[in-house]
This record gives C-alpha cells, structure tokens and sequence, in this order.
C-alpha cells in the first residue's frame, strides 16, 4: 500500500494541498497518497489519533487547528518553536515531529520565484495572527526589518515584543503608516476572506516594492489596492503555498520537488 498523508483543517473543502503532492509525487517518482479530511472543531487531536493508528506517515494542518498542532507534539523543529504553531507533523515511530514551513516558504517565494530581495529591505507585515506569527521570524533570518501593523494594536505590540531580540522591529497603527513607505507590504490578516481591505494611507509603496497576499485563489481587495497604487510587483499566496508544500514533502520524503514546474501547472490550470 502506498505511505498515506493528508491535510487536517476546517474548512478543508477549497485546498489544493492534495493536488500539489499529487503533482510532487508523480514528478519524483514517490509512491504516496494524500487526502484533504475535515476535523469539527473539537476533533483535531482525535483525527490525528485515528490517522496514526491507521499507519499514516504525517499530515499537515491549516487553519483552525496549527496551534494545537503545535501542543500535541513530542518533538519539535526549530522553526516550529519560533513560530509556536506547526503545519507540518511527521508521526514517527516514538513521537510526533511537528515543524512549521509557513515561514520558509514565504520567504523562498518572495526570492526565488518573484525575484525579490529580502535583505535590507523594510517589510510591512499587516496582521498579528497565526499567518503573521508563523512567517515573522523568517523575514528576519532573510534580512528584512519589520514594522507590525494591525487593527488591533496591542496585538501587533505583543508580537514585536516576543520577536524583539530577533531582528529590528517595530509595531504600529495603520494611521501611523501614512507619509512612509516599504520595499514590501505582506498582508498577513485574514481580512481578504471578508473582502476586506486593512486601512492603508496611499502611498506606501517605494519604488520597484512588491505587494504580497498570503491568500490566493483570487484577487483580494489588497492586491486591487496595491496595482492601483502602481506597486511593481503583485503576488497572491499561491507560491507560498507550493513551497510550504515541498518543504513539508521533503520532510517527509527526503525529497525536493521541482516547485517552478508545478507553480506553473497550477497557474495555468486553476
Ligand atoms: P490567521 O491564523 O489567519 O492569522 P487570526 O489569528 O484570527 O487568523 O488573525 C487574523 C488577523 O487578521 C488579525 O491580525 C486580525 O486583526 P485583529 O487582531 O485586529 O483582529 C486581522 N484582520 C481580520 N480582518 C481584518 C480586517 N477586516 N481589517 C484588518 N485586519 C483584519
């Protein structure tokens, strides 16, 4: 039988997280399968207690459920600590191995596949949630500098408290935006769900800066926001949400897909 994997959310219904490790494993030749299973909310612990005693090798976990995640592991990486929420787990023969590839995929996104530079550069991170919580870090280790904006304040206050020794990092309102400007703004609410548009000032765009949404699947009124502001470069998630992917398969498998080819497929296909 094939080594069995799935993703644990809720909803679950709109992932493309099957189709993606569907695509890795006929490209590097591994023998898997992957379902996407929905959890009611009090259940996450128990499917993932069913999917271990049916012999899966690991899942991931998206929304509501990567904090939880985070709790039920044995053992964890070091990034998924940073991050203390996990979208990866790994059931090993002992324990579970939880990491977080949220933050790396990110960050591989933005560089390799659109051709930004993190480094010296100033990133506005909009959101202080899980999104936000699970990238932060890496935009540091790239070189970024961080300004925290978030509708509610203290939030964005206690999240550049926790990763103040880590890099240079500030929080603010979205009023305190107004009269500056970013090399990249990455919006990390979960405000495009909503068709919602966080109170950005005009003008904050620097020349040749990219516009980041996590989310994917259409545009968001950021992205609208953002080519209407002539940001330079445009991106939704679904990058991020490729690269997470492999890092996860590779985890698991050892191996590293081919990204490009399939961010490629995905594109045109969906
Ligand atoms: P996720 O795991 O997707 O990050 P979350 O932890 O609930 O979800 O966080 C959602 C984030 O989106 C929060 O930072 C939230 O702002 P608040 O802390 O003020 O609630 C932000 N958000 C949600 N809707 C928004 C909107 N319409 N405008 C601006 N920010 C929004």
């Amino acid at each position: 039988m094939s080594d069995q994997y799935a993703v644990i959310g809720n909803p679950i219904a709109h992932s493309k997280s099957p189709l993606i490790h569907k695509m890795f494993a006929e490209q590097t030749g591994q023998d898997l399968s992957y379902e996407a299973i929905l959890a009611p909310p009090d259940g996450f612990a128990a499917t993932v207690a069913r999917l271990q005693k049916e012999g899966y090798k690991g899942c991931n976990v998206t929304v509501p459920f990567k904090f939880e995640a985070f709790r039920l592991c044995g053992k964890l990486t070091g990034r998924a600590r940073a991050a203390q929420a996990v979208n990866t787990l790994r059931f090993d023969a002992a324990e579970i191995l939880g990491d977080n590839t949220d933050g790396i995929g990110l960050v591989t996104d933005i560089e390799q596949n659109l051709g930004c530079r993190l480094m010296f550069g100033n990133a506005l991170l909009m959101g202080a949630g899980g999104a936000a919580h699970g990238v932060i870090r890496h935009l540091f280790d790239a070189g970024a500098s961080v300004v925290i904006a978030n509708r509610t304040m203290e939030k964005a206050e206690q999240l550049a408290a926790e990763f103040a020794g880590c890099g240079t990092v500030t929080a603010d309102s979205y009023e305190a935006l107004a009269g500056r400007q970013f090399d990249m703004v990455i919006n990390a609410t979960s405000g495009g769900l909503s068709d919602a548009l966080p109170p950005l000032p005009g003008g904050i765009f620097k020349p040749g800066a990219l516009a980041y949404d996590m989310m994917y699947g259409k545009e968001t009124p950021f992205m609208k926001f953002a080519r209407e502001q002539g940001a330079a470069k445009i991106s939704d998630g679904l990058g991020m949400l490729v690269e997470q992917a492999a890092e996860a398969f590779f985890l698991w498998r050892g191996v590293r897909p081919d990204t490009r080819r399939v961010l490629e497929q995905l594109r045109r296909e969906t």
